[in-house]
């Protein structure tokens, strides 16, 4: 059996996870490390005892040099586009950790790299592969609710701020907003298909982040990212999207996630205070409910949800593999998350100019 040969561009925190559930799999074969830090990958795949596997100062080097098959792209957000389009430009499929990148022109250069290569990008949502959201879409999806008009998601972090490179403009781009907030984004829009959206009107703030109170003193002083946002999006198709996002405030939760419909409403109850559905990084969620008209009365039903049994994070990493292996189309792709990204644009726009911003881009 002809095994895939996988490297990981960015040996940090989360590459470890991607290699974890690589070295699951039987097909498959870590070949190499790249890291700007300098020995940092070396330390990384040694303590994978992956003896035989190259490291690299940088993604080029390792691409010209071990040719890998794929690649997973784990670097900070901010270097995400110029890894993966290095990697599609060197012939490689890539599973690329959320979020797709900082900027919407990034993610669409990312778009046009990938269709130019052939190959297959898909964006590292694990919480797609958790049993509790694909019912939630699945109950969507059957229509039980009609013509979807309002859809209310966010997630919350009573206190939370994460440290390293993910509170410095220059690593990060982006704070809450694009941390936790794409994958409550796209809990929500996948639930509902993923319709474009068309116009953003959001505040952003980093009251929490900058304060010696709530942060760390030098993690106060470096602080340059959102710790909170809020948005009111219109999509296509009349619907509107309530968002909210938080890594620290005064408050347990943002409140549940609920989807609005002409023949019934679903509310997806935060699992515990501070991580609701779409603010953690599996699909977790507390109670879900359908509220509904039965004989001219309305009524409610508890939805019963599967439990998980398998790694959302392994099962994203097998996904991929599956994907390159048997020539599928990418599980998560980036024609979908393009939209993902455009509402961060939209909110990082909209948060700046204090007006409402249209989202409007094509491409080639
Ligand atoms: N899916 C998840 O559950 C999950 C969890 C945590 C982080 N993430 C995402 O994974 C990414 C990385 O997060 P992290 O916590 O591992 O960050 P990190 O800062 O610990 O690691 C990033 C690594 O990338 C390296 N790097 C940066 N630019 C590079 C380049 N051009 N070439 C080679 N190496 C480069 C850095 O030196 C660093 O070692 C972020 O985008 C984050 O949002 C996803």
């Amino acid at each position: 059996m002809s095994k895939t040969r996988i490297a990981i561009i960015g040996t940090g925190g989360i590459a470890g996870a991607h290699v974890n559930s690589y070295l699951r799999m039987k097909d498959v074969e870590v070949i190499g490390g790249a890291d700007i830090v300098k020995g940092k990958a070396r330390a990384f795949l040694d303590s994978f005892d992956l003896k035989d596997a190259k490291d690299y100062p940088s993604a080029r080097e390792m691409l010209d040099a071990l040719k890998p098959d794929a690649v997973s792209v784990t670097t900070y957000n901010s270097t995400h586009a110029e890894c993966t389009v290095e990697a599609l430009r060197h012939g490689c499929h890539v599973l690329l950790e959320k979020p797709m990148t900082v900027t919407l022109n990034e993610a669409l250069a990312i778009r046009k790299a990938e269709k130019a290569a052939g190959k297959i990008v898909t964006v590292g949502f694990q919480p797609r592969y958790d049993v509790r959201m694909q019912k939630i879409k699945e109950v969507i999806q059957s229509g039980a609710l009609g013509k979807i008009y309002y859809v209310q998601t966010g997630g919350g972090r009573f206190r939370g701020i994460p440290g390293g490179t993910f509170i410095e403009k220059q690593y990060a781009g982006v704070g809450a907003l694009a941390d936790i907030g794409c994958y409550g984004l796209d809990m929500a829009l996948n639930a509902i298909g993923y319709p474009r959206p068309l116009t953003v009107s959001a505040s952003s703030f980093d009251y929490f982040g900058k304060s010696k109170k709530y942060n760390s003193p030098k993690d106060a002083a470096r602080f340059s990212v959102d710790d909170f946002c809020g948005a009111f999006i219109r999509l296509e198709g009349g619907i509107t999207l309530d968002f909210r996002m938080s890594w620290a405030m005064h408050m347990d939760t943002t409140g549940a996630t609920i989807f609005l419909g002409t023949d019934g409403g679903l509310k997806v109850e935060p699992s515990s205070p501070g991580h609701p559905w779409g603010g953690a990084w599996d699909g977790s969620c507390g109670p879900v409910t359908l509220f509904h008209d039965y004989l001219g009365t309305p009524t409610h039903t508890p939805i019963p949800l599967p439990e998980p049994k398998e790694d959302n994070f392994y099962l994203k990493c097998r996904a991929f593999v599956d994907a390159v292996v048997k020539g599928k189309s990418a599980p998560i792709p980036t024609s979908e998350i393009i939209y993902n990204q455009a509402i961060i644009d939209g909110i990082i726009r909209s948060s700046a100019s204090g007006r409402e911003v249209s989202v409007e881009f094509t491409e080639d």
